[in-house]
């Protein structure tokens, strides 16, 4: 149907295929015959000043006359004032419609802006012009945005040139460039492309026009006509040959409805117009679009030494289709293949070392790598996933092997440090990488001054920090354990009370005015001490005493008591099931203060090393300034850590190793790591500079993985977890909480207030004895004895 409307578009007459009146009741082109309603725009009639008219009714009728051997055709032709057809009168109104279109039909908004460049313009003006309209469009750094440019000039060159000086050819922007020459022999795609980068998504339309067509309005109507009667003929002769077999019945079934019976029609005229067009259609314009990502890679398999030629070895330019005013777009390809395929499917070469838990090779007698995983692997399987491309692996020596040339010999597999580090990269990688051989280095490598390097970094992918281990500080000594519940303070009132309260219940029981209310067992200070003494520690007290200021205080003296064992007991087992631990290095600062520890151990090929060379903290570099470093594991010293002699810095994953592995072979758990992580070490991978334009594409998806949590997920796989040990030590944070005098002054005072009242009391007594008993004792003395 589109295409029709176009072609119709192009010559402004109007084709309506008008099925008959009773069109429900249309049954084949075998009992009825088909309409054709022709359409003369008047606008158009007037301004060529031709009778279209009356030509078409010739044009037509001939050919319906000489070719429509089956079926019959009614003709009508219209040509009335208030017919207009849908033109697009300018820029804005196309502008418009496209994106109402866009809108309607579901396709993402787009938005479109047109620039239109002042084509008299010369030299230094028209290049500074160009510049001015593309600049605007031009990516800020550090940022990929996705454009898609359509140019339509004679400029093309210049066009290129100055979008390539704003870095508007990556992988992102899409460039469409329509070439507009008069003498369209001498463009080609790869000269004009020469300086581009790889990775530019460039498509170029050239005018394949045919120089002999007839382009002429009689050419185009009986082209069009021929079309429709052919179109017909066929489909009469099909029903023919179907009706003829089949029962009526057979036939209301199976026919076609009118709609499918007009996409029918319009299907066997473009068939005939493809085959056959001479006119209108000879309007072609063919795609070249450029193969570029990963070109280089594929050059390099193919040449040794790189040729001079004036064509970029980085774009090979493939016709995909073309586009004609008829047919649309005919294209066996995506315009811009990468921007949906990336790299589609080709293999690339990416290089790797042995490096456990970042990379592992798994390799047979020959040294063939049969199996890679680890983090940077997983990641590239990804990534290869991702951007649709294959990979061969190819392993460069690791370090170790450039380490044992230097020193000598004696690599034995028992002296290996467990775990790894990323900061040393083996010097053939980077050998490797920097003579452009591939595409990336599947290593983890650490961030490192990334504007010196001849390569760069990509997102990083892990970030390590470092820690220390020690021996395990021992438990306190159980000796004073009793003394635990209680702080200093506390015991020292609990005594001072004791002193306190013993001649205070001497005192009220030898104030008590009668004889025989004083109690003889405390009629000493020392009576009245073991009494209180007893009291707390629950022997009980053998007498009370009489007078009720006594009891007073005694009874005040038992809640104390009450107090004083239920604290000390509920917390004496909270300090028996909770061991306290000896103060231990929790952090690089306390160091100083840890005498007994006198060997300092650093992993060889850190890059704590080089932080600490920056860095302002002293105790790094206090630390720095003592310490053996050490590149085996008999002079990592690891018993001399058990024994608390030594400390040692490296990675905190690579001490949990250590410590994991010893709790495997001795069941118990000696070491401690620090609570204090330092030092964040960045972990990348490494592209070459040549790979650089796609740097954006490869950090956006690492961004993205990221963010979907494979990247947690392949750590969580590849490094060790916190292992059993730390839950144990972890209980060394555990502070049991004490009994202060914060929480014991209510009791104290609570004798206080005891004491208080029995003095009060005492008073009370002492007073109603002097006057109540001396009144009496005036009496004759014998009352006395009576009461
Ligand atoms: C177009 O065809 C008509 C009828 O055949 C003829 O009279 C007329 O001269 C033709 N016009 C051109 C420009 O050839
Ligand atoms: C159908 O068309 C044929 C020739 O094109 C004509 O002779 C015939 O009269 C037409 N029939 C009707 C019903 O219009
Ligand atoms: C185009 O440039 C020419 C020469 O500089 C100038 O005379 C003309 O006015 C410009 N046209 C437009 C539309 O700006
Ligand atoms: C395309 O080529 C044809 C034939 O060489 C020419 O007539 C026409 O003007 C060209 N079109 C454009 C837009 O350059
Ligand atoms: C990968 O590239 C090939 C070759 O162009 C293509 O056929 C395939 O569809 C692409 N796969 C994806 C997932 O894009
Ligand atoms: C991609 O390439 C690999 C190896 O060349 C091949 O095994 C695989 O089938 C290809 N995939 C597609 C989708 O073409
Ligand atoms: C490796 O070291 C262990 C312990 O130091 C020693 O017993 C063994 O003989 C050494 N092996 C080799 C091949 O040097
Ligand atoms: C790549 O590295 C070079 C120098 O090391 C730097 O100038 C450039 O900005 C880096 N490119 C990207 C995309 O980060």
């Amino acid at each position: 149907m589109r295409s029709s409307f176009r072609l119709l578009l192009l010559c402004g007459l109007q084709l309506c295929i008008l099925v008959p009146i009773e069109a429900n009741d249309f049954s084949s082109f075998l009992s009825a015959n088909a309409s054709l309603a022709v359409v003369v725009d008047h606008e158009y009639m007037t301004m060529h000043g031709q009778n279209i008219r009356a030509h078409f009714e010739k044009i037509l009728s001939d050919i319906i006359r000489e070719n429509l051997k089956n079926g019959g055709i009614n003709v009508r032709y219209f040509s009335w004032n208030s017919v207009r057809l849908k033109k697009v009168d300018d820029n804005s109104v196309m502008v418009k419609s496209i994106v109402h279109e866009s809108t309607t039909n579901h396709i993402t908004p787009i938005s479109l802006i047109l620039y239109k460049i002042n084509d008299s313009l010369k030299g230094q003006k028209k290049r500074s012009a160009l510049r001015q309209a593309l600049a605007q469009f031009a990516p800020p750094k550090h940022e990929l945005k996705q454009q898609q440019f359509l140019v339509v000039s004679k400029f093309h060159d210049d066009i290129i040139e100055i979008a390539e000086t704003l870095n508007m050819f990556h992988v992102g922007n899409q460039w469409m460039f329509f070439i507009l020459e008069k003498v369209r022999r001498d463009f080609d795609a790869g000269t004009v492309t020469i300086n581009l980068d790889e990775g530019a998504n460039v498509a170029f339309a050239l005018n394949k026009t045919l120089p002999d067509c007839q382009d002429t309005l009689n050419c185009t109507i009986s082209e069009v006509s021929l079309a429709l009667v052919t179109a017909i003929s066929k489909m009469t002769v099909e029903e023919q040959s179907i009706y003829g077999e089949i029962s009526d019945e057979e036939w209301e079934s199976i026919r076609y409805t009118k709609q499918e019976k007009q996409a029918e029609i319009l299907e066997y005229m473009k068939d005939y117009l493809k085959a056959n067009s001479k006119c209108a259609s000879c309007a072609r314009w063919q795609i070249e679009t450029a193969i570029t990502w990963g070109k280089s890679q594929e050059n390099r398999k193919f040449r040794a030494a790189p040729t001079r030629d004036a064509k970029n070895q980085n774009f090979e330019f493939i016709n995909i289709g073309y586009w004609s005013p008829l047919l649309g777009f005919v294209c066996q390809e995506l315009t811009f293949p990468h921007i949906d395929h990336h790299f589609r499917n080709i293999t690339m070469d990416v290089v790797t070392v042995h490096n456990p838990p970042w990379q592992i090779l798994t390799k047979d007698s020959h040294g063939v790598i049969l199996e890679h995983k680890g983090i940077v692997m997983e990641l590239l399987k990804e990534l290869s996933r991702a951007l649709n491309f294959s990979y061969y692996l190819h392993e460069a020596s690791n370090w170790k092997d450039d380490y044992s040339i230097t020193t000598s010999t004696s690599s034995n597999e028992s002296d290996e440090l467990a775990g790894s580090m990323t900061f040393r990269i083996p010097y053939r990688l980077v050998e490797m990488v920097q003579g452009n051989q591939f595409f990336m280095a599947a290593v983890a490598a650490t961030v490192e001054d990334p504007d010196h390097k001849p390569f760069n970094y990509t997102l990083p992918i892990s970030v390590q920090k470092y820690s220390f281990i020690t021996r395990q500080p021992d438990e306190v000594s159980r000796i004073y354990l009793f003394t635990a519940p209680f702080t200093t303070e506390t015991w020292a009132c609990l005594v001072g009370i004791i002193l306190l309260t013993a001649p205070m219940l001497y005192a009220i029981n030898r104030l008590a005015p009668l004889q025989e209310m004083q109690i003889i067992g405390l009629s000493t200070v020392k009576s009245c001490f073991w009494y209180i003494f007893g009291a707390l520690l629950q022997q009980g007290g053998m007498y009370l005493p009489r007078a009720d200021s006594g009891r007073l205080v005694v009874g005040f003296w038992w809640i104390v008591v009450i107090v004083l064992v239920t604290t000390y007991c509920g917390n004496l087992v909270a300090f028996l099931t909770f061991p306290k631990f000896q103060p231990g290095v929790d952090y690089l600062s306390q160091l100083p203060r840890h005498k007994e520890i006198s060997q300092y151990g650093l992993r060889n090929g850190t890059f704590f090393e080089r932080y600490v060379q920056t860095t302002t903290r002293d105790d790094f570099k206090h630390y720095m300034a003592r310490a053996q470093i050490y590149g085996n594991s008999q002079e990592e010293n690891i018993e001399a850590v058990k024994q608390g002699h030594r400390i040692n810095i490296d990675w905190r994953i690579n001490l949990q190793l250590i410590v994991q592995q010893h709790f495997e072979r001795d069941k118990e758990c000696r070491f401690a790591l620090g609570k204090e992580s330092f030092v964040d070490e960045q972990i990348a991978m490494i592209v070459p500079s040549h790979s650089v334009p796609y740097l954006h594409l490869i950090n956006s998806h690492i961004d993205r993985l990221f963010r979907m949590g494979f990247m947690e997920r392949w750590h969580q796989m590849n490094l060790p977890s916190a292992d059993k040990c730390t839950g144990k030590s972890s209980l060394r944070q555990v502070t049991n909480h004490k009994v202060n005098m914060d929480d014991m002054q209510g009791c104290f005072l609570v004798l206080l207030l005891g004491f208080m009242v029995a003095f009060a009391i005492g008073c009370g007594e002492f007073w109603y004895h002097h006057l109540y008993v001396h009144k009496t004792s005036r009496q004759p003395p014998s009352s006395v004895f009576t009461t």
